[in-house]
């Protein structure tokens, strides 16, 4: 099944008299299962293309289908409803809450999305490894363990697919290939559809597929046997 089915994207910015055209042409095609190793120089519109696939950033043109529904068709609430059920979202930051206990941040996202159901709390931390740390507060917690919390929270509302922008960059060599394992657990164990933005070629081998852009275009697109 396909997950994403994004066609003809374009996607410029505008600061000031200053337009930049980041994203040309592009179309890409997801498929349930696929782990997607984005790669290409730094400005090369990565980011752009995970916030414009998740509808975080609307396309200035083209369509963004994700689960079948046209994304500029889907209204606000609709819209919320299917970033906070569906997608889940891992960044470099790990963006954790630091006056909450890893408990209260991963119950938040259940709270955002009205879907109460703290039993998920030790199945998601369970599968990140770290259900000791339940009750601890971000800072004393190693960045590797900041991050798999952070992937815990993104996998608290069972989602189909999750976007990781550059996890691995703020974390050492031993916690990065943690965090890669912990990924390609969730890809084969919980079926989670993963795309990826990763600068360090070697995370590629855990990756299905990989898709090369440079200057806003996808330059190759090829699949791994792994
Ligand atoms: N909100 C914004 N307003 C204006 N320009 C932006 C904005 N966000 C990104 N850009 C520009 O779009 C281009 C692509 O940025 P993007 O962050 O997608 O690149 P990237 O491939 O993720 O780079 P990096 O590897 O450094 O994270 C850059 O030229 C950047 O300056
Ligand atoms: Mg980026």
């Amino acid at each position: 099944m396909v997950l994403i089915d994004a066609r003809e994207v374009n996607k410029d910015y505008h600061n000031g008299e200053v337009m930049t055209h980041v994203l040309k042409n592009l179309s890409l095609c997801v498929s349930e299962g696929d782990f997607c190793g984005i790669v290409g120089p730094s400005g090369s519109g990565k980011s752009t293309l995970l916030y414009v696939l998740s509808g975080l950033e609307p396309p200035t043109s083209g369509s963004v289908l994700l689960t079948g529904k046209d994304l500029s068709h889907v209204f606000e609430t609709e819209m919320a409803d299917l970033r906070q059920k569906t997608i889940g979202f891992v960044f470099q930051f790990y963006n954790l809450i630091p006056n909450l206990t890893v408990y209260e941040n991963l119950l938040l996202p259940m709270i955002i999305a009205k879907d109460h159901q703290p039993k998920r709390i030790e199945e998601a931390l369970e599968a990140v490894g770290l259900i000791e740390a339940m009750h601890q507060y971000p800072n004393q917690l190693s960045g590797g363990m900041q991050q798999r919390v952070a992937i815990a929270r993104a996998i608290i509302n069972r989602p189909k697919l999750i976007f990781a922008d550059e996890p691995t960059g703020n974390l050492d060599q031993k916690s990065g290939i943690e965090v890669m394992n912990l990924l390609q657990k969730l890809n084969h164990e919980y079926k989670i559809t993963i795309i990826l933005v990763t600068h360090n070629l070697e995370h590629i081998h855990y990756c299905t597929r990989k898709i090369e852009l440079c200057d806003g275009m996808i330059v190759s697109d090829e699949q791994r046997t792994l």
